[in-house]
């Protein structure tokens, strides 16, 4: 769609004006397309190895066709066949000065992880991206990556369009030892690939546990790289400067966040039983299945060969209860759609600790309250908190702007399977990003209701 074929073959109107009404039930198995915090690591790391890398299954969305633009400009070779594509790393030390500026799109994962690579090399490259990615605070990477002696220009702002001199144009990579204020897997990434480079090891101090796709990746493909626990929460990750990256091919399983939609879709409408094949099995990403278990769903997760899974639920009746803010990283990508669980489940939930949601691809905190508000939800906010009461009966009946925000369409637009009145959601081409065929998807799953005329409310 994207990757594989000309963009021109999707249709940008019609997924602008599809919504979803009546409760319809959803049965059967499907596929969620691949993970997108694998696809674009496999895709940079690719560029850095010495020789070919083949990415299976990668995820054929907006937000990766732009990385892979992106490690084209840095100079990679990219061949795309049918279910994988081959590319063909500069080796590390080696990233080409783009002839113009890169376009990042809505990706705030390419962009934070690719700022942290140039920062290690000697290339100069210009960053700039959408009105949702101009928006999104960039100085948590600039700031590490400025101590590590690469050079940044920008406004004072210190958002895109961001110019940035590799350390290397001018002198070395420094090591550092840097304590994460914020618990970011893209800030951790950053720095991981910036210190590729340096003279000697740096060090990455976490508090709370993130993804650790890129510390998995860079081990795997021969870079020094060791994790010293502290306690439960505190991790201190070490990495050495390297010249070499080894080449090692990918295949990408499927992304647990688009798979939440779904199982949440099934655990809301009546008399639905699906099973979502081929996900990504890892604890700390399944976090969001474990908390819809305990509020009373019905899912059970299979594994699968190697780190892959099947997730299998059924319609059931919710419960509320508080999530506590030591859930906050894990779930970080979940928050907007177990906002839509907690508003058709029974009593109230507390969702604690959200101040980062405030800085995703649109302003979240703000995002799910006025949402669920519109859509006649009993809805707070308290400091970084977010109060909901539950109903049986939600009435919808109103137009909701997505803001450029996948997550925040999705959503939406499964509440709307089981409201009185549908709701329309303003945007849904943000869905292009991550899970192009998600409609598609609810189609295969029964989801008879989809319609592409919006009535005037
Ligand atoms: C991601 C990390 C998270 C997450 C994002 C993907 C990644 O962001 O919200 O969707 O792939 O590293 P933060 O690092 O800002 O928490």
């Amino acid at each position: 769609m994207f990757i594989k074929k000309s963009k021109s073959d999707f249709n940008i109107k019609k997924i602008n004006n599809y919504y979803l009404s009546g409760s319809d039930s959803l049965s059967g198995s499907i596929k969620v397309p691949g993970d997108k915090s694998i696809s674009q690591r496999a895709l940079i790391i690719s560029l850095i190895s010495t020789g070919k890398t083949i990415i299976e299954d990668i995820l054929d969305s907006e937000d990766v066709y732009h990385t892979m633009q992106a490690v084209t400009q840095l100079g990679a070779m990219l061949r795309v066949h049918n279910n994988y594509i081959e590319v063909k790393g500069v080796g590390l030390g080696n990233l080409v000065t783009p002839k113009k500026p890169i376009y990042m799109g809505n990706s705030g994962t390419g962009t934070r992880l690719l700022l942290g690579l140039v920062a290690g090399s000697n290339a100069l490259v210009t960053f700039y991206g959408d009105s949702s990615l101009t928006e999104r605070p960039m100085d948590r990477v600039l700031l590490p990556l400025k101590e590590m002696g690469a050079r940044i220009m920008c406004d004072d702002s210190n958002k895109l369009p961001i110019t940035i001199m590799g350390a290397r144009a001018k002198g070395f990579t420094l090591p550092i030892d840097y304590k994460l204020s914020i618990p970011s897997a893209q800030i951790k990434s950053a720095i991981l690939l910036a210190a590729l480079t340096a003279r000697g090891t740096s060090f990455v101090t976490e508090y709370k546990k993130s993804r650790n796709y890129t510390e998995k990746m860079l081990s795997e493909r021969g870079v020094i790289l060791k994790n010293k626990k502290i306690n439960k929460s505190k991790n201190i990750i070490s990495i050495n400067g390297t010249s070499f990256i080894k080449p090692r091919n990918i295949k990408v399983p499927g992304d647990p966040s688009s798979a939440a939609f779904l199982a949440v879709a099934a655990t809301i409408t009546k008399k639905s039983s699906i099973t979502i094949e081929n996900v990504l099995h890892d604890k700390f990403r399944l976090g969001v299945f474990n908390i819809l278990k305990k509020m009373g769903a019905s899912i059970n997760i299979v594994r699968l060969e190697k780190n892959t899974c099947k997730i299998i639920v059924k319609s059931s009746k919710l419960k509320n209860f508080n999530i506590e803010s030591s859930n906050s990283s894990a779930l970080i990508d979940e928050y907007p759609i177990l906002s839509i669980a907690a508003a058709c489940s029974e009593g109230i939930m507390v969702m604690k600790g959200l101040g980062e949601l405030r800085y995703k691809e649109s302003d979240r905190f703000k995002a799910i309250v006025e949402g669920l508000e519109k859509c006649g939800v009993d809805v707070k906010s308290l400091k970084d908190n977010i109060i909901i009461k539950g109903r049986k009966k939600i009435k919808g009946g109103c137009t909701i702007d997505a803001k450029n925000d996948h997550r925040i369409a999705m959503s939406f637009n499964i509440l709307s399977l089981i409201t009185e009145e549908p709701i329309f959601v303003r945007g849904n081409k943000s869905i292009l990003t991550s899970f192009p065929g998600f409609f598609k998807t609810l189609q295969e799953l029964g989801v008879i209701s989809l319609t592409h005329e919006k009535k005037n409310i």
